[in-house]
């Protein structure tokens, strides 16, 4: 399933296996990746995504490993022999820490297809005001997110998630193969709720941006699969527009 023609990321930020599954259903025939986050990994766990598998889901599992590398790398062969087809991890763990996990999840793949290693550059909530002042990183956003994602190419990961602000930096520094995940995807008025960088998905897409990440606009709208299918024509309608 190439990126170009199934850009979407639908973050099922719920609280249960059983509201997951409910919303699988409602987006069926769609075709759109399934993100499985904290919330409902740590109330559901490896089952629901086995399940979500079996539906024949692709799952972005986003549970951001940070810690020692080989804790990393035990965590990496879990979610690799899992059969999830990306996973992520902190960038900031450092190189020795992503070159585990990515050597780990290829390893332990179970269907011969090695998951897609992605690196959280700075989370999309992340303001550079709260970067210099909170965390302590005194340069501008968008050269941190550009180095660690050097870094992250460089410790042999796939790519990398950042905002859809800072992909074309991304691409322009790691090349057109490194794949950028973006959240912060908000479309024309939406609420952009506690995200500081976004991006309209049409947008994003023209920024280079290869998967965009979708929740709230999607999971809290009154019909979430209108919401998704009024996406999905926003970005086909962009690309009509964008044919010369
Ligand atoms: O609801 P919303 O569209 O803001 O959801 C964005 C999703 O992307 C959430 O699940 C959030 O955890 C995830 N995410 C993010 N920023 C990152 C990495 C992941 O917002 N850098």
């Amino acid at each position: 399933m190439s990126a170009r023609s199934h850009p979407i990321m639908v973050a099922l930020d719920v609280p249960d296996a059983e509201a997951a599954l409910a919303l699988a259903s409602r987006l069926e025939g769609i075709p759109c990746w399934m993100k499985v986050g904290m919330e409902l990994y740590y109330a559901a766990g490896p089952d629901l995504v086995r399940r979500l598998k079996a539906q024949g889901h692709r799952i972005f599992l986003d549970l951001k490993f940070h810690d020692i590398p080989n804790t990393v790398a035990g965590a990496a062969r879990s979610a690799s022999k899992l059969g999830v087809d990306m996973f992520n991890v902190h960038a900031a763990g450092g190189s020795a820490m992503m070159r585990a996990a990515v050597e780990a999840a290829g390893e332990a793949s179970t269907t011969g297809e090695t998951p897609l290693v992605i690196a959280v550059t700075q989370l999309t909530s992340t303001t550079e005001e709260t970067m210099r002042r909170e965390i302590g990183i005194d340069a501008p956003l968008a050269d941190v997110v550009v180095r660690y994602a050097a870094l992250a190419k460089a410790a042999g990961l796939h790519g990398v998630v950042s905002s859809a602000l800072e992909a074309a930096a991304v691409k322009a520094a790691c090349g057109a193969d490194f794949v950028t995940v973006t959240p912060g995807i908000r479309p024309a008025g939406a609420d952009v709720g506690d995200q500081a960088r976004v991006m309209t998905p049409a947008k994003a897409l023209a920024n280079g941006a290869d998967y965009l990440v979708i929740g709230r606009p999607i999971t809290k709208a009154p019909d979430p699969r209108e919401a998704l299918l009024r996406i999905v024509e926003e970005i086909e309608n962009a690309k009509g527009e964008a044919r010369p």
